[in-house]
């Protein structure tokens, strides 16, 4: 089944949809963008510029509109959490049709706000590992040499599944399905969340976190990892510690980039979902609130400038 293209739509081609749109597009898919005015312009006049450390430096042409208009196989969304609602504005139900809606923004929550949109079914989880930057409308720099994906339908029917990741992998993305969403939602979070919130709170490298904030660090693992175990994950706290104390001394969050340039942070779709889940099942946070309330005080910073 992956010799026939799919009809694509990418809602939000930023670093990670822009970067998916256009590896999908040299892999001979038609994928239109659901774009906002300023981008949908430039991607419409100029199409999408990739510089990779995996692809290559290549150009594809796109098509951007401001709203879906005719069904898809596929319905990819990368927008930041901060944004989901309004872009979705741009994906009428009706005109996604039967298509598969595969989201890979970091967090949670949004599975929730697609759902009331979409028919749950159509809905997957998904995660991507990369590092991918839009460094203007319609250029991509993708820095890191992979791009993963994981997938998980807990309503939908597996072929589904295995499809959409055989057409993932063919086109040069390392996709796979994982049995139950919360696998692939929780595993990515277990390690990012703790991350997000100990980098940009203190504004420290993940080396720094380590050598200065080891106890809270430690701390705030437990508590996600236990928020994680009760949405039914099954990851590991000596994991995802051996984990952090494994990445490269300087690595920096991105939520603790867009603090640092004025973006609006993903605060609450990380660190939120992070406590929300925790008061849910009864588990207690006060690490990871501490550091949630000291990050929301850096996004208000943000927000007022
Ligand atoms: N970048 C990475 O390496 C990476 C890795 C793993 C996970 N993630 C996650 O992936 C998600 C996307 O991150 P990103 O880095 O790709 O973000 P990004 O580069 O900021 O891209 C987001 C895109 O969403 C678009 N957008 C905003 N509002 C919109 C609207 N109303 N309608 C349509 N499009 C709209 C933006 O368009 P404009 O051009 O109009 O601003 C932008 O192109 C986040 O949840 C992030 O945490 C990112």
């Amino acid at each position: 089944m992956t010799d026939s293209p799919w009809s694509v739509a990418v809602v939000g081609p930023g670093g990670v949809g822009g970067l998916v749109g256009a590896v999908l597009t040299r892999a001979g898919h038609p994928v239109v963008y659901v774009a906002r005015p300023r981008t949908a312009a430039a991607l419409t006049a100029g199409g999408l510029h990739v510089a990779s450390a995996q692809y290559g430096d290549f150009h594809v042409p796109a098509t951007a509109v401001p709203r879906l208009a005719a069904p898809v196989d596929l319905c990819v969304v990368a927008t930041k959490a901060t944004a989901l609602d309004a872009a979705l504005d741009g994906v009428p139900a009706e005109a996604l049709g039967a298509g598969l809606v595969l989201p890979l923004l970091n967090g949670v929550d949004h599975m929730a706000a697609l759902r009331e949109r979409f028919p749950a079914a159509q809905v997957l989880a998904g995660a991507i590992r990369v590092e991918s930057t839009r460094t203007a409308p319609g250029r991509i720099a993708h820095a890191s040499p992979f791009c993963v994906v994981e997938v998980a339908g807990d309503r939908t029917p597996r072929t589904r599944l295995d499809t959409l990741a055989a057409q993932l992998r063919a086109a040069g993305i390392d996709a796979s399905v994982r049995d139950g969403e919360a696998a692939v939602l929780w595993d990515k979070l277990a390690f990012l969340a703790p991350l997000a919130l100990l980098t940009t709170a203190y504004g420290a490298t993940a080396g720094e976190v380590r050598e200065r904030h080891r106890a809270e660090l430690e701390a705030v693992v437990g508590e996600v990892v236990s928020a994680a175990r009760a949405s039914g994950a099954t990851v590991d706290t000596q994991a995802v510690l051996g984990f952090f104390d494994r990445v490269p001394a300087g690595m920096r969050s991105s939520m603790q980039r867009d603090v640092e340039a004025g973006r609006m942070p993903e605060v609450d779709a990380i660190g939120g979902a992070v406590l929300r889940a925790a008061a849910g099942h009864g588990v207690d946070a006060p690490a990871t609130g501490r550091l949630l309330e000291s990050c929301r005080q850096k996004a208000d910073q943000v927000a007022a400038t």
